[in-house]
């Protein structure tokens, strides 16, 4: 009967435990739309709404900062994709950052939510916050505006 209890309870533990590592093997992976905005600041973040109107000029001012001064291509790739490292440098064997050039990314995700994340960073990643050290926010709002024609949106 004991026996029987342990192997039971050794089960109940194995599963938890193999579906605790599933759970951190597709955390924050290219296919995870989970929000990266923490869920107590995330209706704060989509209340944020891009000022500017989209134009070509912006999406090419977008490009220039992404792929320059910011290097945002470095760790996400020029197609949005992620780059070679997979950008996340630790914890070593993380998963690569989100893909932009996903479809059901793109419709996840807000404009205010991107915007937040390139303000604040994303805790616990290697996506550091951005504003107001190294671009201004009409360079951010460009930048996300930028981040939409990923994936041909
Ligand atoms: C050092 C590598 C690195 C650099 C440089 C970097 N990022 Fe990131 N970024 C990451 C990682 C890692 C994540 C977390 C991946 C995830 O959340 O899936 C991330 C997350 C993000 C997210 C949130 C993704 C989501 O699913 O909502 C956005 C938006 C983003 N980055 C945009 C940018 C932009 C724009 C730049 C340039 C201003 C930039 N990143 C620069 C590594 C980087």
């Amino acid at each position: 009967m004991q026996l029987i209890a342990r192997t039971i309870l050794l089960l109940g533990v194995g599963s938890g435990a193999a579906l605790f590592s599933a759970v951190l093997a597709t955390a924050g992976g290219p296919g995870d739309l989970t929000p990266r905005v923490p869920p107590e600041r995330l209706q704060e973040a989509q209340s944020l709404h891009n000022p500017f109107t989209p134009s070509a000029d912006l999406v090419a001012k977008g490009k220039k900062i992404y792929e320059g001064k910011a290097y945002c291509s470095a760790c996400h790739g020029l197609e949005g994709a992620g780059g070679s490292s997979g950008g996340r440098i630790s914890p070593p064997g993380s998963e690569p950052p989100t893909n932009f050039a996903d479809a059901a990314w793109q419709a996840a995700r807000t404009d205010g939510e991107l915007f937040w994340i390139l303000k604040h960073g994303s805790h616990g990643t290697d996506m550091a916050p951005y504003l107001p050290l190294y671009i201004s926010e009409e360079d951010a709002w460009a930048v996300v505006i930028y981040l939409r024609t990923f994936g041909g949106t």
